[in-house]
């Protein structure tokens, strides 16, 4: 059968020809063509160019000539159809299929399938059995894991000796070829026997998304090098374009419409355990960007967890590399830095889900994450300094491919500086000290403000916390009931919940919501209550107390009011305009005097104190 041109052709247009070669071959750029040495022919001055807007190579040594699938195929010894298959692969597409040869590589795939699921399970029961008493030990009583997280986890355990799974598996009908091809057996050097890759270590499965095994870890017990050992690439497990963890982070993630991004197995696993679900991490390398593009086929927002110690920073600041040509309005990532010393799984261990919780809750944007690495400890008495630090913010944000978020950056970057760097702001450049969480470097800068929340949510967020929360009325109702929503819908429900209350005293939150959804408000009480129509769900965790509730309250009125406050401002300074009165003056002193409370109050709100409840309140709240 052949294959439809216009698959071949969309599979030529997706894999840049020069970046496929350039995998093999050292490329150079000589203008618009690259210049390297032939692999098909023994030359010491290059003579093989590949033509890009043309999509094909030529040497003009020995004559080689092709597009990117010939190339495939004659470097990697691959049928026409297996470097179709082979790219199609690294180009996230299906190859549409019919014909026999494919149909059997597809049962081949099927059966390596089969034969690490197998694997898998074999794994599984040694950790159970009395051989796999270390492992348990080491991962219950050392770990802290517990029984259910390691069988959700599939963690298992490969004994020491050889011979075992192969003796196994035989029994099965797997035979050592198809473990050598499965990447669990290595084969032994000068005709000697096939051995395990696996020995004496705790096993993890490595799934893809649908959890389907491809791959294992493998981590010794306790001290040992290497400490993790990951399973060799193979048709099925290409490393970079897997993430640990997927499989089983996958609802929640799409719920949460987040994702967690950390370094390590057992980040992933301590905080899957810890209720954080939504979690996964790469097979430890940096995120490709294969990756980050599945990431987002799970959520827009990706929170990217790195040490709080300077080889975290090196490794944020690559992933803001990575991240700033590919972020849209829609799909982003965001950076939460770890204490020193910690990783995820430790500070679950030493401070509890929650801190984890907040540390997340806090991350920074990619915006702000740019900002910090670029200006923080920067010298900026000078006009020529600050003027490097601009030039450096304007390369970074030139980065980003998206027009429309590029000139968004650019106005936010260029309101920051001027608020950080701009005249007036103190002597000699010296930037307003702030808040600067990680604090260190010389000068410290104001944390780069929090972007406002789309118009509307911060009503509907007070709303729905009342719903959630009745009891609340009794200090809130007056404050409610003095103000004014834009939204006409929001304002006349606004109204109807403080009748109701009014009303009934003994209402809770159930029946609030059932009283009101017989008074014709079901729709708007039903998106009030889901949490994926806001763009920030934290209000809706940490609420198991009447206290929690109450603090809560206080960090979504005081935006409101502060909304309430500028516009009246502006109107004040209007006024004054037309008429200047010493009461208009007064008013907007008053005005002005208010607006910068609240603001303060709003920063003080925004600090995220230790005001959550612990998590596992927090499931029983959200479930409710
Ligand atoms: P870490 O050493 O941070 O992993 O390496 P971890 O999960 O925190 O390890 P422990 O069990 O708590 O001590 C991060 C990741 O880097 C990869 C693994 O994917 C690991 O999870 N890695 C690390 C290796 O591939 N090989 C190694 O020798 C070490
Ligand atoms: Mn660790």
């Amino acid at each position: 059968m052949a294959l439809a041109p216009e698959f071949l052709e969309e599979l030529r247009a997706r894999l840049p020809l020069a970046e496929v070669i350039g995998r093999r071959v050292k490329l150079m750029r000589a203008g618009r063509e690259h210049k390297g040495l032939c692999p098909f022919h023994k030359e010491k001055t290059p003579s093989f160019t590949v033509v890009e807007d043309k999509g094909f190579f030529h040497c003009f040594g020995c004559g080689a000539h092709g597009d990117v699938i010939t190339f495939v195929m004659r470097t990697e010894n691959l049928s026409f159809f297996e470097a179709v298959e082979r790219l199609a692969q690294a180009a996230g597409l299906e190859v549409p299929r019919a014909d026999p040869a494919e149909q059997a590589r597809a049962r081949e795939r099927t059966s390596i399938g089969a034969a690490l699921e197998a694997t898998c399970a074999w794994f599984e029961t040694r950790l159970w059995m009395p051989e796999g008493k270390a492992a348990r030990d080491y991962l219950i009583a050392g770990r802290g894991l517990d029984e259910a997280t390691i069988r959700r986890f599939r963690l298992g355990f490969a004994p020491s000796a050889r011979g075992g799974l192969q003796g196994a598996l035989a029994r099965e009908g797997v035979g050592p070829a198809l473990l050598v091809e499965a990447g669990l057996l290595k084969a032994g050097e000068e005709g000697r026997e096939p051995y395990e890759y696996f020995r004496g270590r705790i096993t993890f499965p490595i799934t893809d998304r649908r959890g389907r095994v491809i791959a294992f870890g493998g981590r010794v017990l306790g001290a040992g090098e290497p400490k993790y050992l990951n399973s060799p690439e193979t048709a099925l497990f290409q490393k970079g374009r897997v993430l640990y963890g997927l499989a089983q982070a996958r609802e929640a993630a799409l719920a949460a419409r987040e994702v967690v991004v950390v370094e390590g197995y057992m980040d992933v696993i301590a905080l899957s355990r810890a209720g954080i679900e939504n979690v996964v991490a790469p097979l430890g390398t940096a995120l490709t960007e294969a990756q980050v593009a599945e990431l987002w086929r799970l959520a827009p927002a990706a929170i990217l967890c790195f040490d709080g110690d300077d080889a975290g920073a090196r490794a944020a600041q690559r992933a803001t590399e990575r991240a700033l040509p590919l972020v849209t309005p829609e799909r982003t990532v965001r950076f939460a830095l770890l204490p020193p010393g910690r990783d995820p799984d430790a500070l679950v261990a030493q401070e509890g889900p929650a801190a984890m919780r907040r540390l997340l809750d806090g991350a920074g944007s990619l915006l702000e994450f740019v900002w910090r690495v670029e200006t923080e400890g920067q010298p900026a008495a000078t006009p020529e300094e600050r003027a490097r630090i601009r030039a450096r913010l304007e390369a970074r944000v030139r980065q980003v491919a998206d027009r429309t978020l590029q000139r968004q950056y650019f106005a936010e970057v260029n309101a920051w500086f001027r608020d950080a760097f701009g005249p007036g702001r103190g002597q000699g450049g010296r930037a307003r000290p702030g808040g600067d969480r990680r604090g260190g470097g010389p000068r410290r800068l104001p944390p780069p403000p929090r972007p406002a929340a789309p118009a509307g949510e911060q009503e509907r967020m007070a709303l729905a916390l009342l719903l959630r929360h009745p009891a609340l009325a009794d200090e809130v109702a007056e404050e409610l009931a003095g103000m004014a929503f834009r939204d006409r819908a929001l304002d006349r429900l606004r109204q109807a919940l403080l009748d109701a209350l009014a009303g009934r005293k003994d209402l809770d939150s159930l029946g609030l919501i059932d009283h009101l959804q017989q008074h014709g408000h079901g729709r708007l009480v039903d998106g009030l209550l889901d949490p994926a129509t806001y763009r920030d769900v934290r209000f809706l965790r940490g609420l198991a107390g009447p206290e929690a509730a109450k603090r809560r309250w206080r960090g979504i009125l005081i935006p409101i009011r502060l909304q309430t406050v500028k516009a009246e401002l502006e109107q004040a300074k209007q006024d004054f305009n037309a008429n200047a009165t010493p009461e208009a003056q007064t008013r907007i002193s008053e005005l002005r005097a208010l607006e910068l409370t609240l603001s303060k109050q709003m920063i003080e709100a925004g600090e995220g104190g230790p005001d959550e409840a612990p998590w596992s309140e927090d499931l029983g709240a959200e479930r409710a």
